[in-house]
């Protein structure tokens, strides 16, 4: 069976502390969708390790990782991860398997998506820069670079003619760049990444199906940054929801299992787009300091606010979500009270739970629920029974409304801070 698992908000759920939690029950960890705009962290035995491209699962010694065809690789971040990782002894060359047909990010990717911000202005994404949407544009257009290729004779002649589209793109942007000393690492990195496990990886996948073996898909961003069904166009440019693990890895629907669904107690968002419940004042600021919530990928701090249970609910029917992940509680510890948003009132006076098709461009009034705070630490809580009422109350009444068991509490950023329902 293919788990998945997935992030229902903006990005940032805690997917890679979950991932590494649950890893130790599956034989194959991987990705399928997303690249070096994710930032993945685990903590563990003191440790803190971000992951962006590499799957969660590479602390498990008996875990194969796979890179699937969904993803868009940067070889020079690869390499700098796979040298990140130096210190932990870990047998990649083993324990790393990188789809043939995953596309590269090249240097000229990450310059476009500059000057494609730049040109935005104030409209812009506000994208994490790493070369995303380049990337998959170049894919769709069937013009991009596949990992596969980098063995091929002609890899340099394939990559100067789309280095040359780009080129053009970037004099009429009148960006200004200097490309010679990034190539220099990225054939560097591509004569590096060719020591590795590159396969057609959808074999591998199907193969270890048919062995029985269980696989976890681990989703990267979250679903309301999803290319069709998030805030559109403050999204990233691939299928984050459930739907992607198929063709980003090559599995057949009805090989789909558990889908894990991620969520914070509360919502933040990095980057630009709507976001209904922010609190763009004092309690959002608490609400960063308590959480760190400053990106793993950018540093960038990100917008807090109350839960969205609308945009929740519109996740967890996209993704046909069969348990629920509840992250990141012990941030509310603090308050007296906590809000939920439960609907939206639109500009012209309707209720509405659904999330509306021009999000982007109206104003929608949150309708709260207000719950009364625990206002104590959860520190070496490890079982429901030993949580405050006003924590298990909250936990029941999100169960019911969104009508999916809530399986883990998680109470902190280390792999043994978890609550097992
Ligand atoms: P991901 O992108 O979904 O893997 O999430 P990130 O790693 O970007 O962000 C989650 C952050 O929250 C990381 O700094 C984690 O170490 C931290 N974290 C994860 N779970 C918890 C939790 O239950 N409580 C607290 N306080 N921090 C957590
Ligand atoms: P993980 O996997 C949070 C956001 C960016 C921007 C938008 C588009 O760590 O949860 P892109 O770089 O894809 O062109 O950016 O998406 N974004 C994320 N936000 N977590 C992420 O990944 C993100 N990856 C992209 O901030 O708003
Ligand atoms: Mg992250």
């Amino acid at each position: 069976m293919v788990d998945i698992l997935l992030g229902l908000q903006w990005g940032d759920e805690g997917k890679g502390k979950i991932v590494d939690v649950l890893a130790p029950d599956y034989e194959v960890v991987a990705r399928f969708q997303g690249g070096p705009n994710a930032g993945h962290t685990l903590e563990f035995n003191g440790f803190k390790h971000v992951l962006h491209q590499i799957p969660s699962g590479v602390f498990r010694p008996d875990c194969l990782n796979i890179i699937g065809n969904g993803v868009v690789l940067d070889p020079i971040i690869f390499k700098k991860e796979i040298d990140g990782l130096g210190k932990y002894n870990l047998d990649l060359k083993k324990n790393l398997v990188i789809s043939k047909k995953t596309a590269i990010i090249i240097p000229t990717h990450r310059l476009l998506d500059a000057a494609y911000e730049k040109a935005k202005g104030a409209a812009k994404i506000g994208s994490t820069l790493k070369g995303i949407g380049p990337a998959y544009s170049d894919k769709v257009a069937r013009q991009g670079l596949r990992l596969g290729d980098i063995v091929s004779p002609n890899f340099e002649e394939k990559y100067k003619s789309l280095v040359e589209k780009h080129t053009q793109i970037l004099d009429f942007y009148q960006f200004e760049y200097d490309l010679a000393e990034a190539e220099k690492d990225f054939f560097a990195a591509v004569e590096f990444l060719k020591e590795f496990n590159l396969q057609d990886t959808e074999y591998v996948v199907n193969q270890s199906l048919k062995d029985g073996q269980k696989i976890l898909a681990e989703g990267a961003q979250g679903s309301l940054l999803d290319i069709d069904f998030g805030s559109y166009p403050f999204v990233t440019s691939s299928n984050t929801t459930a739907a992607g693990v198929c063709s980003g890895l090559g599995v057949a629907p009805n090989t789909i299992g558990e889908v894990y669904g991620i969520f914070k107690a509360y919502c933040t968002r990095v980057g630009s787009g709507p976001f209904p419940t922010e609190l763009d004042n004092d309690l959002g600021e608490k609400i960063r300091q308590e959480g760190r919530e400053f990106g793993a990928t950018t540093g960038r701090p990100r917008r807090t606010g109350w839960l969205d249970l609308p945009a929740l609910k519109y996740s967890i029917m996209l993704n046909g979500v069969t348990k629920l992940v509840m992250m990141k509680v012990d941030v509310l510890n603090f308050l007296d009270e906590i809000n939920v948003c439960t609907h939206y009132r639109l500009p012209d006076g309707t209720v509405t739970e659904q999330m509306p098709f021009d999000l982007t461009d109206i104003e929608v009034e949150p309708i709260y629920t207000t719950f009364k705070g625990w206002k104590c630490s959860l520190e070496g809580m490890r079982s429901f029974k030993q949580i405050p009422t006003e924590l298990a109350d909250y936990v029941n009444y999100l169960e019911k409304t969104l009508e999916v068991p809530i399986s883990f509490i998680s109470t902190g950023p280390d792999r043994e801070e978890i609550i097992l329902r």
